[in-house]
C-alpha cells in the first residue's frame, strides 16, 4: 500500500497538461469515483489497525496534493487561454493599432488657434469653475441685470457666488486683470448651461473668445481681423457683413454674418434661403469692462469677439444634429480628418 501511495505522489507530481479537457481526464482518472486514489481509499478499509495513522495520515496528504496539482492547473490554464494555440504563427505581421482621427471640435479648435495665431494671438486658458465677478459682474451684468437671462446658469448650490462659467468671455476679465497692455489672445473652452438638450442646444458646449487691447484698436480693426479669420476658415471666396446687436461688455456689439459657404449667398436649405448664416457675436470693448479691471479705458480701446465652436464644427462639416458631437459614437468620430 505504501508504495502504491508512493507511485501515485509521483506521477501527480510529474503530471502536466496543455487543455483544459486533459486536466479533467487527469480528476477522473485520480479522485473520480473510480480513480486511483479513490481505490486506495477503499483499500485502507481493509488495512491492520497498527498502521492506520501513518498509512491514514499519507492518504490524506497525497488527496490534498491531487487536490491543489489540479486546482493550480485549471487556474494557470484559465488566465492563459488567450496564449496562441500550437499551430498559430508567430512570425506574421502585429495587427495594427488604429490610431483613428482626433474629436472634430478638437480639429475645429486647432483650425481656430491656428488662424489667429498667425496673426500674433496667443491661447489663454480659463477656468470651468468661475465666481460671479469674472463670469458676469466684471462684465457689465451685475445681479439684477436683464441680460443675465440670456444665459442660463448652472449655480453652485451652496455658494451662489460660485458658477459653472456659461462664456469664454470670463477668461477676458482674468487675462486684463493680469497683463498690462498690449493684449492680443484667444480663449477656446467649455461652457455650461442650464438648457434642455435637443439638436439645437446642449448644457455644454464650447467656444472660443478672442480679445485685442492696445492704444487706438478700432471699430476697423475688429472687421479686418473676422474677414481674416471667416476667408481662413471658410475659403477665400467668403464676405462677412455686420449686424448690429447687443451684448452687455461691448459697446458697440455686432453679430457677424458669413456668406453661406454652401450656396456661396444664393440661398439654400441651411441658411434657410437668406444667403448669410451667423456665427459670432463681437463688438468694442465698453470701457466701463476695461474699468473693472483696472486698464485706464482713457488710453486704452480693444475688441472682443465670442463664437461657438460647435457651430463652426456643424457648418464646415455639414452636421445637423448638435448632440453627435457628444455622443462618441465612433462612426461618427471617425470621418473627421485631421489637417493640422
Ligand atoms: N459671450 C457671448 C455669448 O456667450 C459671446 C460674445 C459676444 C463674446 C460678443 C464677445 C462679444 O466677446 O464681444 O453669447
Amino acid at each position: 500500500m505504501k508504495n502504491k501511495i508512493e507511485e501515485l505522489f509521483n506521477e501527480i507530481e510529474l503530471f502536466t497538461a496543455n487543455t483544459k479537457e486533459h486536466v479533467e481526464e487527469f480528476r477522473i482518472k485520480i479522485t473520480g469515483k473510480k480513480g486511483k486514489l479513490t481505490e486506495l481509499f477503499d483499500d485502507f478499509k481493509t488495512i491492520a489497525p497498527e498502521l492506520r495513522k501513518e498509512v491514514g495520515q499519507k492518504l490524506n496528504e497525497l488527496k490534498n496534493k491531487a487536490q491543489d496539482k489540479i486546482n493550480s492547473l485549471k487556474e494557470t490554464l484559465e488566465n492563459t487561454d488567450d496564449r496562441p494555440k500550437e499551430n498559430t504563427d508567430l512570425t506574421l505581421p502585429a495587427k495594427t493599432v488604429s490610431i483613428d482621427s482626433r474629436h472634430s471640435l478638437s480639429i475645429i479648435r486647432n483650425q481656430i488657434v491656428d488662424i489667429f495665431s498667425r496673426i500674433g494671438f496667443t491661447v489663454s486658458d480659463g477656468l470651468e469653475i468661475e465666481d460671479d465677478w469674472h463670469n458676469f459682474t466684471a462684465l457689465n451684468t451685475p445681479a439684477d441685470h436683464p441680460a443675465r437671462d440670456m444665459q442660463d446658469t448652472f449655480y453652485i448650490n451652496k455658494n451662489p457666488d460660485i458658477l459653472l462659467r456659461t462664456q469664454t468671455s470670463s477668461v477676458q476679465v482674468h487675462v486684463m486683470e493680469n497683463t498690462k497692455p498690449p493684449i492680443r489672445t484667444i480663449s477656446p473652452g467649455r461652457v455650461y448651461r442650464n438648457e434642455a438638450i435637443s439638436a439645437r442646444a446642449h448644457c455644454q458646449f464650447h467656444q472660443v473668445e478672442g480679445l485685442y487691447i492696445d492704444k487706438k484698436v478700432s471699430f476697423a480693426d475688429l472687421k479686418q481681423t473676422l474677414l481674416y479669420f471667416s476667408k481662413e476658415m471658410f475659403g477665400e471666396e467668403t464676405k462677412i457683413r455686420l449686424r448690429p446687436s447687443f451684448f452687455p461688455f461691448t459697446e458697440i456689439s455686432a453679430e457677424m454674418d458669413i456668406s453661406c459657404p454652401f450656396c456661396k449667398g444664393d440661398g439654400c436649405s441651411i441658411c434657410k434661403g437668406a444667403g448669410w448664416v451667423e456665427i459670432l457675436g463681437c463688438g468694442m470693448v465698453d470701457p466701463s469692462v476695461l474699468d473693472n479691471c483696472k486698464i485706464d479705458s482713457k488710453q486704452y480701446s480693444g475688441f472682443a469677439f465670442g463664437m461657438g465652436i460647435e457651430r463652426i464644427a456643424m457648418l464646415k462639416y455639414q452636421v445637423k444634429d448638435l448632440r453627435l458631437f457628444f455622443e462618441n459614437d465612433v462612426r461618427f468620430l471617425k470621418q473627421f480628418k485631421s489637417v493640422i
